[in-house]
């Protein structure tokens, strides 16, 4: 990716740094932001949020998400979502997490740190063949 393409994602990233400072991660020590920006331009961000009984953890991608459709309803759709890690290391979303934004956005870019870097994939290439009801 060129480094123009990079700085495309920081307003992304910033947004999501700044929501990952709002983690509750006591369990996993784990701190994650995400922030997306929707096919009509508006950023929305959120963070992890863990739970004595862990299972019920949501991820930073979903609670950006929930909080877009609570917003603005169901009709919204992602254009873009990036993925923060205090870390600092490879953070891809987790298979719940592509589920959901294939849900809300099909034709999405996912950015995020992967192995060798940073890294821009369409959520069809993370999530081949996504679920739908149609
Ligand atoms: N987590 C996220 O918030 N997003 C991801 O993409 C991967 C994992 C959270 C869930 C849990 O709170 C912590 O990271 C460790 O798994």
């Amino acid at each position: 990716m060129t480094d123009e393409a990079h700085s495309h994602w920081q307003p992304l990233l910033a947004a999501a740094r700044s929501a990952m400072k709002n983690a509750h991660a006591p369990y996993s020590n784990f701190r994650v932001g995400s922030a997306l920006r929707t096919t009509s331009g508006q950023i929305f961000a959120g963070c992890n949020v863990e739970n004595a009984s862990y299972g019920m953890t949501n991820c930073a991608e979903r609670t950006a998400i929930f909080s877009a459709v609570a917003q603005l309803g169901s009709a919204m759709e992602i254009a873009e979502i990036a993925v923060v890690c205090e870390q600092n290391v490879p953070c891809a979303p987790c298979g719940a997490c592509r589920q959901v934004i294939y849900e809300f956005g099909p034709m999405a870019a996912v950015y995020f740190q992967g192995p060798k870097g940073w890294i821009s994939m369409p959520i069809k290439d993370l999530l081949p063949e996504g679920f739908r009801l149609k």
